[in-house]
């Protein structure tokens, strides 16, 4: 996937600042990889604002004419997806969590302790610009119905040249990962970009039907054929009629569907149930399995001359926990995509809401991950995402440790955090119609653990 701002472009950030010290720190820290502007006061951020589009903002808190807080929300008002940092000393604390609440990435506490945290932090707010950045460029082209396939890790760029590369040549496509991994996706995408992309795509999953279902359904039949078929029926291989015909789960397809599909690759024919009359088979055919269909044909439960036939170009979908560096841009594209459908405003992640996506597992891969953000969404009133509000599999120990540490002071990240599950525990209770076992479903907590929870806090006074 291409960026709208390629990665060798320098990020452009703002620092406004009325401390020189601050303002010269800053610049010499981030100065080499980033491309600086410095504002002493709100006129001047303004202005340098008004003229150039950044990456992402650093602002203080107390500027000697403006507030570094309302002038961030001037600038959210303007370009709502303003990646920020506010810079306050801690007497500002609990305004500066309130900002946090109302969009702004994260705030760092002055003077600066660790630096290493400080560049952390920036790093991780400009990985989110550019995670915005590439879903409005996906946006952009996929004006024409081509189906969203994000991704920019290496494992998924190197997939998907070599999908480009087959796309376009009338070749049998073999699409092999793991479940959640995108494989329905990129079949879909195959379909676009080829040639047949004007004419059908036809698309049947051979583990969710029976055999012979499935093979009325490939292969038609005649009026008459079997007990129901009452009027003549055209089959998917004639359906397909000139584009491409994806046959999902394959792995699970009879040994006598096996052989017949074998004859139709052979010969580009196929035969109705129920006739003799040979008929045009013109597809491209594109597989997928979840399982290796190589240990199915050692298992004897596949055919090793279809395998042959079938595994002309095999394409592995990488598993999520391949592809660093996809995680965010996923997440940030389903929470956009299931904030539009619940009209919702949530959002951004927190630093640690990102932490603990990025540190997860995702044995259901991208599926579970959609999931997790769509849950989030659905049960969360607004304002940023942090980890109590997602759910992923599997997240490794050592991250739940990480989570507990914050990037801008452990008090204020646990007031951050209370006023969170205090929000969250009234949400999903309003969810569940006011029922706790209800709510425990929902929220995967168990039911005596979310009641004393939300006893803790007062959203139920008794059981
Ligand atoms: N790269 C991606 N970009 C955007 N969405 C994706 C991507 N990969 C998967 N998805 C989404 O994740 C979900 C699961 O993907 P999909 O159904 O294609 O997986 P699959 O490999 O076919 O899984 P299964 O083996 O269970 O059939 C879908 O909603 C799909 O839209
Ligand atoms: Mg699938």
């Amino acid at each position: 996937m291409t960026s709208a701002m390629p990665p060798s472009t320098k990020s452009k950030v703002l620092i406004v600042d009325d401390d020189h010290y601050t303002r010269t720190l800053l610049d010499r820290l981030i100065g080499k990889s980033a491309d600086v502007r410095l504002a002493a006061d709100g006129a001047e951020a303004r202005k340098l604002f008004t003229a150039e589009d950044f990456n992402l903002v650093l602002m203080d808190q107390r500027l000697p004419a403006d507030n570094g807080i309302e002038l961030l929300r001037e600038f959210r008002a303007r370009r709502p997806r303003l990646v920020s940092i506010l810079m306050t000393g801690y007497a500002d604390v609990r305004e500066a969590v309130a900002a946090v609440r109302e969009g702004v990435f994260d705030y760092l506490n002055k003077p600066f302790e660790d630096l290493e945290t400080l560049e952390a932090v920036i790093g991780k707010a400009l990985e989110l610009d550019r995670a915005y950045r590439e879903i409005d460029d996906l946006r952009a082209r996929l004006g024409d119905g081509t189906p969203a396939v994000i991704g920019r890790s290496p494992a998924m760029e190197q997939m998907l040249g070599q999908v480009r590369q087959v796309a376009g040549l009338d070749t049998t496509v073999l699409l092999e990962g793991e479940s959640g991994t995108g494989k329905d996706v990129v079949a879909k995408l195959i379909h676009a970009w080829s040639p047949r992309a004007a004419k059908p795509f036809m698309e049947v999953n051979c583990g969710a039907l029976p055999e012979s279902l499935l093979e009325s359904l490939l292969f038609g039949y005649e009026k008459g054929a079997f007990t129901g078929a009452s009027v003549a029926s055209a089959g998917y291989f004639e359906k397909a009629n000139g584009g491409n015909l994806f046959l999902d789960e394959i792995a699970d397809m009879s040994p006598k569907l096996q052989s017949n599909l074998l004859r139709v690759l052979q010969d580009h024919q196929c035969m109705r149930i129920g006739s003799t009359q040979p008929r045009q088979a013109d597809f491209r055919l594109i597989c997928a399995t979840n399982r290796a269909l190589a240990g199915e044909v050692k298992a004897g439960r596949f055919r090793e001359d279809l395998f042959y036939r079938i595994n002309v170009v095999a394409v592995r979908l990488p598993p999520l926990r391949e592809r660093a560096g996809d995680v965010i841009l996923l997440a940030t594209h389903f929470l956009e995509h299931f904030n539009a459908k619940f009209g919702k405003s949530c959002g951004p992640l927190t630093p640690a809401a990102v932490r603990m996506l990025e540190a997860a597992q995702w044995p259901g891969n991208v599926r579970e991950l959609q999931h997790c953000i769509e849950r989030a969404v659905a049960l969360h009133p607004g304002g940023p995402i942090d980890t109590m509000h997602l759910c992923p599999g599997d997240v490794p120990p050592a991250v739940g440790a990480a989570q507990s540490e914050t990037t801008s002071g452990p008090a204020a990240y646990e007031e951050a955090r209370a006023l969170f599950e205090r929000d969250y525990l009234k949400c999903i209770l309003d969810a569940a119609g006011g029922n706790v076992s209800e709510a425990a479903r929902l929220s995967g907590i168990p039911r005596q653990n979310l009641y004393v929870r939300m006893k803790r806090w007062g959203v139920v006074t008794d059981q």
